[in-house]
C-alpha cells in the first residue's frame, strides 16, 4: 500500500514538473520576442505584452498573431522590417499553428525543429536572410500545401522525401544557392500548382518522363530559368501531356537541342526559352489553332534556323492579337 501511495504521489510529481516545463503559446511568443532586438515599425513588439492576454490564455491584440482556445493558430509578420535571429526552437511548442508568414524582414539563422509544428499548412519565409540547408524533417510537414523559401541564401541540395508532403500545391524556392540534379528533385513532387526553381543552381536535365504523372497533369506555373541546366528538354520520353501549364519559363540555361513540339499544351500563355542553345526550327504547334491561348514567346539568343520567317510570324502576331482580343 504505502509504496503504491509513494508511486502515484511520484507520478503527480513528475507530471506537475512536465507540466511546468511546457510552455503555453504565449509564453513561447514572449520567448521569441526576446531574440527580435530591432522592430522599426515599433508596432509589433510593443502589442506583444505579457498582461495583455485574454480568458481563454491567448494574446489579445498582439500584432499579427491569430489565436483561439489559448493556441496561437497564425503568426503573420510580413513587411515590418523586423531583424534578429529568428529561432524556431522558440516556437516548437506551437502546436495549433497553421500560418507562419515572415516575408520581407530581416530575418537570420536556420530552419531548425520546424517538424514539431504539425499543424503548418502555410510557411513563407521569403525573403529575409535565412541560410542553411533545407533540414530533411520539413517532409514530416503533412499539412503544408505552400512552401516558400524564396529570396534567401539557403544552399545544398533538397532533402528527399517530399513526396510525402502531398498536400503541397506551392513550392516557391526562387533566389536561393540550391544544388543537385533537378530530376532527383522534381521527380518526387506529386501534384503541385506552382514551382519555381529559378535563379538557383541546379543541374542536369528536365526529362519528366521520369516525373510523377500527377505533377505533369497538375502544374500551372513552371519556372526553371537561371539555373545549370544542360542537354534536351524532355529528351527521355518526348513532351509530356501538360493538361494545365500556362507559364513555362526556362530561360538561361545551357539547354541544347530542338525546342519541344508543345503541341497539346492547349493553355500555355507564357513560353520563355531564351538564353540556350536551343538549334533547329519553330515548332508548328506553336502556331496552329491549338495554341491561341500563348501571348508571350521568348526565343532569343539561341541558335534558331531561319528565325523567324516571316510567314510564321504572322502567324505568331496573329496569335498573340487574337488572344489579346479573347
Ligand atoms: C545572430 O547570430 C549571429 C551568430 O550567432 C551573431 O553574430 C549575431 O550578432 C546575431 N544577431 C542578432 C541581431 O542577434
Ligand atoms: C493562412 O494564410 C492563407 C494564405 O495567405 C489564408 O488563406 C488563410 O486564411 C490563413 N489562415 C489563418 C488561420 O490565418
Ligand atoms: C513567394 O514570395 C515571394 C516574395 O515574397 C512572392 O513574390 C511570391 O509570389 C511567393 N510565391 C508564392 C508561390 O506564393
Ligand atoms: C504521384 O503523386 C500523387 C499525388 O501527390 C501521389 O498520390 C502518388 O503516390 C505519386 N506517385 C508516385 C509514383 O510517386
Ligand atoms: C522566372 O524566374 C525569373 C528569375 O527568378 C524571373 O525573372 C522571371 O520573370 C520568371 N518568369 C516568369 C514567366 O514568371
Amino acid at each position: 500500500m504505502g509504496i503504491i501511495t509513494a508511486l502515484s504521489l511520484s507520478l503527480i510529481i513528475v507530471l506537475l514538473v512536465v507540466n511546468a516545463l511546457a510552455k503555453s503559446d504565449f509564453e513561447a511568443l514572449l520567448e521569441l520576442k526576446k531574440s527580435i532586438p530591432k522592430d522599426p515599425s515599433a508596432q509589433v513588439l510593443d502589442s506583444w505584452d505579457s498582461n495583455s492576454l485574454a480568458s481563454d490564455g491567448c494574446p489579445k491584440n498582439w500584432f499579427g498573431v491569430t489565436c483561439s482556445d489559448g493556441h496561437v493558430t497564425s503568426i503573420i509578420l510580413n513587411d515590418v522590417g523586423l531583424l534578429g535571429n529568428f529561432s524556431f526552437t522558440h516556437i516548437i511548442g506551437l502546436k495549433m499553428v497553421r500560418n507562419l508568414s515572415l516575408s520581407n524582414n530581416q530575418f537570420m539563422g536556420t530552419i531548425t525543429n520546424i517538424a514539431s509544428l504539425q499543424s503548418l499548412e502555410f510557411l513563407d519565409l521569403s525573403r529575409n536572410m535565412f541560410h542553411g540547408f533545407i533540414p530533411s524533417n520539413i517532409v514530416k510537414l503533412k499539412n503544408l500545401v505552400l512552401l516558400n523559401l524564396s529570396s534567401n541564401s539557403f544552399q545544398g541540395t533538397v532533402p528527399s522525401g517530399f513526396s510525402n508532403l502531398e498536400k503541397l500545391k506551392y513550392l516557391d524556392l526562387r533566389g536561393n544557392g540550391f544544388n543537385g540534379d533537378i530530376m532527383h528533385f522534381v521527380s518526387q513532387l506529386g501534384s503541385l500548382v506552382h514551382f519555381d526553381l529559378s535563379s538557383n543552381k541546379f543541374s542536369g536535365s528536365l526529362d519528366l518522363g521520369l516525373g510523377n504523372s500527377s505533377f505533369i497533369s497538375s502544374i500551372q506555373y513552371l519556372n526553371i530559368s537561371y539555373n545549370s541546366l544542360v542537354g534536351e528538354l524532355f529528351a527521355h520520353d518526348g513532351m509530356p501531356y501538360f493538361d494545365s501549364l500556362e507559364v513555362f519559363d526556362a530561360s538561361n540555361n545551357q539547354l541544347l537541342g530542338n525546342i519541344p513540339s508543345f503541341n497539346f499544351v492547349v493553355s500555355l500563355r507564357i513560353l520563355q526559352l531564351g538564353s540556350n542553345q536551343l538549334s533547329g526550327s519553330l515548332p508548328e504547334a506553336l502556331f496552329q489553332e491549338s495554341s491561341m491561348m500563348l501571348s508571350e514567346l521568348d526565343l532569343s539568343l539561341n541558335q534558331l534556323e531561319g528565325t523567324m520567317n516571316s510567314g510564321s510570324l504572322l502567324v505568331l502576331i496573329i496569335a498573340v492579337i487574337i488572344s489579346i482580343i479573347f
